[in-house]
Formats: C-alpha cells, structure tokens, sequence
C-alpha cells in the first residue's frame, strides 16, 4: 500500500505537490534541533517526494564548517535519528546541493555574503527561488537575526509574489509577555505577518491535527462539547526523562514556560474553540485567540490557588534510580525553577463558563503521554443508581496524542448474564491499527507548510500574546515568592499530592493516564 492510500494527512498533501522552488537557510545548523529533527525532516520529505525539483540546504553558524563537513554531519544525523532509513541515491540528490556559510547572527556582512550564496544557487536553477529562512538557534540571538535579515535584504526578497522570503522561528517566543511583544514588534519592523512561522511542533503532531477532524467532521461530539454536558476537562502532557544536558536553559524556563504556555494551552485552544468559519489559517488562528482570551486570569490566593507547582526529586523511572532536578547538571542546588506545573483554568464564555479545565505538565513522571480528557457528567436518571450491582462511571472521551495515538470512549455496559449488572467499558480507536504507524513527524509537516506557505499550523504574533498575558502575572508571583509554595515530587510518580487538591471541590480527580 502506497504512503498516500494509507495516511489521509499526507493525502491532503498531494495536491501541493511541486512546491516552488526552494532555498531553506538554517541558522544554527550545527545545533542539536537542525541535526535530530530539521535535517532527518527534510530527508523524509524527500523520500516523500515532497521536495521541489529545485531544492537547496544552506547551514549558517558562526564556526566556519567546510561544505564537506555539513554534508557529513547531515549525511549522519539522517542515519541516526531519521524515522525511515537512509536510501543513498535519495541523500544524494540533497547532498549535492548542500552548502554551509558561516558568521556572526549580528554581523551584517556575513548575512550580506549569506544572500550573494543564495543568488548565485537561484542562477544555477535557472528559476526564481524563494527563501525559507529557519531560525533554530537560541532565543537570545532571534532579534539580531531578524534585524539582519532586514538589514540585508534578505528578507524583502520577491516581496510582493508568492516566492516572498519566509522566516520560521523556533520557541521560547519571549520569556513573558512584554518581551513576546518586544519581539514582535522587532519582527513587524522588518516582515509582513505572512512571511513569519512561530513554531509549536505539538501543532505537527498528525493526533494534533485530528483533533479538528475529530471535533468538525462528526456530528455527534459537538452538541455535547459545551457547560451542559460537559463536567471538566484535564490535559496532560506528561514525560518520563529529565532536563538531561539541557539544564543550563531549563533553569530559564521550567515546565510553565516550556511546556504549558505554548503546547499545552494549544492543545486547550484547539480543544474549547469556537468552529472556524473555514480552515483558512486566519479563520482557525482568529478563534484560538478568541478563546485564549477568554480564560479568566488565574487566581493565586493560596487558599484556593489555581495553580500547583513542583521539582522532581530522586526516584525510580523504568525501574533505574534517577537523580533528583537540583543535582542535575547545570542546575543550581537551590533552584527555584519548577519541574511540574498544574492548572486550573476557567473559561468566561456562553460555551464553557463554570466547566473546570485542568493542565498540568511535568519532567520525570511515569510515562511519556499527551493526553486530552473530556469528563461528560453523569446522566441525571436514577434507573442505575450507584449499587453494588452498578459499577457506573461518567463517560469520557479521551484524546490520545501520544504514543498509542487514538481515542477511546469510556461507556457504560450491562455485564453478560441473568442479573442486570454494570460495568464501564472502553471503545477503542487506534492510529496505527487502522492507518499504519509510520507516521510523519510533527518537523516533516510543519518545514512543508513553510514552503508551501500555509501558516495554519503556526502560531500568529496576537496567539503568543494572549498566552503570555495569562502565564506572565503566574511567573511575577512566583518570582516575589522565591521558594515559597514549591512542591516536591518524587520521580517516577504523577506528581506533588498538592496537585490532588486542586480538582478543590472534590468531585473532580485527575485521570490516571
Ligand atoms: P543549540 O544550543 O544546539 O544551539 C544551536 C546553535 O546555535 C549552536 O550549534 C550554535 O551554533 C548556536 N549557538 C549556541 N549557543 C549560542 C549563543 N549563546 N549565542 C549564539 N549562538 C549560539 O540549540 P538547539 O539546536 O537545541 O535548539 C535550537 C532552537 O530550537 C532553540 O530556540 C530551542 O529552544 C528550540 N528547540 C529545541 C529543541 C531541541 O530538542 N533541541 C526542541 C524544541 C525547541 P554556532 O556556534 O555554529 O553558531
Ligand atoms: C520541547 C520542550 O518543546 O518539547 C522539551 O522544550 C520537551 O522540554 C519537548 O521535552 C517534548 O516534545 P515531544 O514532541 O517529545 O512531546
């Protein structure tokens, strides 16, 4: 069975087939993002018949690094890290259009030399060529290379046809909400909103996207979708590893900033929003921000906090003995950056107002899973009262974005037999038994949609803002607290008893993945 009869979302792919032809620059190629995920992605897209004719890698970093080496380096990053493995004659058609220019992110001439390399390659296809500029370097360098890319020209290419200069950037976008704001001001100052890619790779995840299927393709979930069906919602994003070698940032961010402010509350805005008038980018995009906005401003009173944060502590993850967050290196032993965060969001709208939404993200937790949990209430016959012959739970739908991509209905079922008996029992539906597993990774699609120039799957300036608008009064509070308030946890388990208390009324509990 071909790729495409198989996977509907590559289907959908097929008519953009024969994108223009392409010049991607990654900043920061010798990094660790450009060689686990942009590198393989662009490979996959190849093997996918993805790319363009005319296509051509350019990596930018500030050691010089002879065309060889980067070829090299690519050629092995595709063989370790690729989903599929490396068929030869496929590399070798990026091969040999692979370059690398190097130079400082700040220095003008370099980004001057950078566009006469591009110019030239342009010359060789014989064809106009649009730039996709990907930004995957570390977020204190985001501005000088903007600025530059103004500077030099770069990013006012084609500026007026569909072979404009496109500029995907990678996350944190800011650290709150006034330096969010300062960086788009930057970018405004120097692209038009359609040349820029915010990226959220959880917005590549094909369960990510399903997620509007699921919603706007059937009939059946959207009259329940709303406060007189609906008795909570709980999305976990939970991950076994630690900060590994990425301490030295972790210390930066922890788990609100890294995690819940753009992936998590994605997967919210995705989950409570309005229908989109179309699937138009704007449509989808006007929505999200309409419904991020509406959150109420969290309440962190510490007698009925909405939030609960915590460190992990040494534990047991897969059985092996791991160390707790503080000894980790490029940690402080006395940090104060959260590990874990949980959330308790209201949503002031005629759909959602008075229906809990609960978020919570953590690093060294028993396993890996992304999960949306809508909790229906219970029905309001008293047929099948609670008894020892009823065993009855409220339905739920549950979203499983990863791993074991699917979703399940949970029901309630009379137990085969003379005696009328119950039990809740699950409907299953599996990604993979029904479409295969091989499925793109979230980087392959989002670098497509960059070339193609669909922004619907990124996120706009006004997204990040609202977001931001609602995390940055938690990180203020937070900071003027010092260690004040932070939970510890042990590793390998679902987190700080703390977290329990916040389902506060009692009625609600957090779902056991
Ligand atoms: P790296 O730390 O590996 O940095 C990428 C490259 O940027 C380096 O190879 C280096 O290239 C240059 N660089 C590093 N530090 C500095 C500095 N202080 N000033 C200027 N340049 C520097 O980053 P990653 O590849 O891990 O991540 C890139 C971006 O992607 C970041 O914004 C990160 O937040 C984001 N991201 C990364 C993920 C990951 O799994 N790695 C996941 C999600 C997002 P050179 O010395 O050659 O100039
Ligand atoms: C990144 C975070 O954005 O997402 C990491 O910076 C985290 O800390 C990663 O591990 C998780 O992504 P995924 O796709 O593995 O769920």
């Amino acid at each position: 069975m071909s790729q495409d009869s198989r996977h509907p979302f590559l289907k959908g792919l097929s008519k953009h087939r024969g994108a223009q032809p392409t010049i991607i620059t990654i900043f920061g190629a010798s990094g660790d993002l450009c060689a686990r995920k942009l590198v393989p992605a662009i490979y996959n897209l190849a093997v996918d018949n993805l790319l363009p004719p005319e296509f051509s890698l350019i990596g930018y970093g500030r050691k010089p690094i002879p065309d060889e080496e980067f070829r090299k380096l690519a050629h092995d990053s595709i063989k370790e890290f690729s989903r599929r493995s490396l068929n030869e004659e496929i590399w070798k058609r990026i091969e040999d259009n692979t370059y690398y220019c190097s130079g400082g992110y700040d220095e003008l001439d370099a980004f001057k030399a950078l566009e006469a390399k591009i110019e030239s390659i342009e010359k060789e296809m014989g064809r106009e060529a649009q730039s996709v500029i990907y930004i995957s370097t570390p977020p204190s360098v985001f501005e000088p290379i903007i600025v530059n890319l103004g500077a030099s020209g770069l990013a006012t290419r084609y500026q007026d046809s569909g072979s404009h200069t496109k500029v995907v950037i990678e996350k944190p976008f800011g650290k709150d909400l006034e330096s969010a704001r300062h960086l788009n001001k930057v970018i405004q100052g120097v692209l038009q909103e359609r040349q820029v890619y915010r990226i959220d790779h959880y917005l590549g995840k094909e369960t990510v996207q399903d997620l509007l299927v699921q919603r706007f393709a059937n009939s059946i979930f959207e009259p329940l979708w709303n406060r007189q069906y609906v008795d909570n919602v709980q999305i976990t994003v939970s991950e076994s590893l630690g900060v590994g070698t990425r301490g030295g940032y972790y210390e930066q961010s922890g788990a609100t900033r890294d995690m819940i402010q753009n992936h998590t509350m994605q997967l919210l805005a995705l989950t409570a929003m309005e229908p989109p008038v179309s699937l138009d980018p704007e449509a989808i995009r006007d929505e999200k921000v309409k419904l991020l906005k509406a959150i109420k401003p969290l309440n962190l009173d510490y007698a009925h906090s909405d939030v609960v944060r915590a460190q992990y502590k040494e534990g047991l993850v897969d059985g092996a003995k791991v160390q707790g967050y503080r000894q980790e290196e490029g940690v402080s032993a006395d940090s104060e950056t959260e590990t874990y965060a949980a959330l308790r969001l209201n949503i002031s709208n005629w759909r959602w107002e008075g229906v809990p939404f609960y978020l919570r993200s953590g690093k060294r937790m028993p396993r890996r899973v992304t999960e949306i949990s809508i909790q229906f209430k219970r029905p309001p016959s008293t047929l099948f009262s609670e008894n020892e012959m009823f065993n009855l739970a409220a339905n739920s739908l549950v979203f499983q974005i990863q791993p074991d991509e699917g979703s399940t209905v949970l029901l309630n079922a009379k137990i085969p037999g003379l005696q009328t008996r119950t039990q809740p029992v699950k409907m299953h539906f599996k990604y993979s038994a029904t479409f295969g597993s091989n499925t793109p990774e979230a980087y392959e699609r989002l670098v497509l949609d960059a070339m193609l120039g669909d922004g619907t799957l990124f996120i706009r300036g006004d997204e990040t803002e609202a977001s931001w608008n609602l995390i940055t009064p938690l990180h203020d509070f937070w900071a003027s607290e010092g260690q004040r308030g932070m939970e510890n946890y042990v590793s390998g388990s679902w987190g700080p008893l703390a977290a329990d208390r916040l389902p506060w009324d009692n009625t609600h509990e957090w779902r056991r993945p």
